[in-house]
């Protein structure tokens, strides 16, 4: 078997992202995502059309991932692929692909938990980014997941809190929804925040369990607020977007260092990894270097590319399992639902 020098394909198709990447030894060779771009006009990802999108992308940006990473296909060593979770009818066209391959190419083939390559991106071997130490806790925040989990090993994760309903990157891009604002809103909110007052108007973190979080609640607020504002000046949200940007971004963020705070207080663990398209955010980055220096904590975030939906992560997983030989059988089915 090809321990030493190996060559995995990664695939990922769980939301609206269709990605493939090669890894060789921690080091990323390519990495290509197709965003799909049809959701934007429904300010949302509608699963029936990133299914038909996936169908389209998967062997361009196979054969993308290959071409740039400048191997041959009979040079794979493995086969990555997500299997879960996701939205059922993504994950069907990454899962049957990469069976189909796999079985044309005669090699094994790998499942991947998404949210543990999440995690797990943060052992890719890149410039600018640094690998924790066992045991951490990763804080995963993204257009879909919500989640604090504690690292024991590469394999050993406990679920520590999660949100009860909506994930913070839903709250960015509701609440931007609201605001007028084009989807995915996080990017744009965390833009206007940066020039306006993050102290000019409070809305209420919700209250649920310690490590817990809850965002459908601040969604109403905002609405309502909004409705209550502009029914009063038709201007106010053009008149004051920075400043509602900002102190809907200070409340989130300060919600997150809140849990955070309160998983180090539990755990003792002060060794803090961050995940998910929602790391990108000027303020949680701000907040965690700054904790860094007051509660004297490591943190650790990935590249960009790293953070949001991605397959170098799922090739990294794939690499890691490879080498324990933990292959999938050829029957394996994708999974919605699925637990670290
Ligand atoms: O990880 P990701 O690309 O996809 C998944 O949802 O799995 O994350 C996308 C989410 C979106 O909700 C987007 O609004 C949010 O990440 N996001 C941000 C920022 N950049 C991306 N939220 C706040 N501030 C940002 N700078
Ligand atoms: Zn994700």
């Amino acid at each position: 078997m090809k321990q030493e020098n190996c060559y995995i394909l990664g695939i990922e198709s769980s939301c609206d992202d269709t990605a493939a990447a090669v890894i060789n030894n921690g080091v990323v060779l390519a990495t290509i995502v197709a965003t799909q771009k049809i959701h934007e006009e429904y300010g949302g990802v509608v699963p029936e059309l990133a299914s038909r999108a996936h169908q389209q992308n998967i062997v361009p940006v196979v054969h993308q991932a290959l071409r740039k990473a400048n191997i041959d296909k009979n040079q794979l060593s493995a086969i990555a692929f997500t299997r879960g979770p996701g939205l059922m009818g993504s994950l069907l066209v990454g899962t049957s692909f990469s069976k189909s391959l796999a079985m044309g190419l005669d090699i094994p083939l790998i499942d991947v938990n998404h949210m543990q390559a999440h995690i797990l991106a943060h052992f890719i071997s890149a410039e600018g980014q640094t690998a924790p130490n066992f045991p951490f806790i990763a804080l995963t925040i993204s257009g879909g997941h919500t989640q604090i989990v504690k690292v024991t090993d590469y394999f050993e994760m406990e679920v520590l809190g999660e949100t009860i309903d909506d994930a913070v990157g839903e709250a960015f891009d509701k609440a931007g929804k609201i605001l007028g604002l084009p989807y995915p809103a996080g990017p744009f909110i965390d833009k206007y925040a940066q020039q306006g007052d993050p102290h000019r108007f409070s809305f209420t973190k919700p209250k649920v369990g310690p490590l817990d979080f809850s965002f459908s609640g601040l969604k109403t607020a905002v609405l309502y607020f909004v409705e209550r504002e502009v029914a009063k000046n038709p201007n106010f949200i053009k008149e004051n977007l920075e400043d509602v940007c900002a102190s809907l971004q200070f409340t989130i963020v300060d919600y997150l260092m809140d849990k955070l705070k309160n998983t180090v207080k539990a755990t003792g663990i002060k060794e803090i990894a961050i995940g998910g398209g929602v790391s990108a955010n000027s303020g949680i980055r701000k907040a965690l270097k700054d904790a860094e220096r007051t509660h004297g904590w490591t943190t650790h975030i990935p590249r960009f590319e790293y953070c949001t939906d991605n397959a170098a992560m799922i090739a990294m997983v794939g690499e890691l399992k490879y080498k324990e030989q933990r292959f999938a059988k050829h029957d394996v089915v994708a999974k919605a639902r699925m637990k670290l």
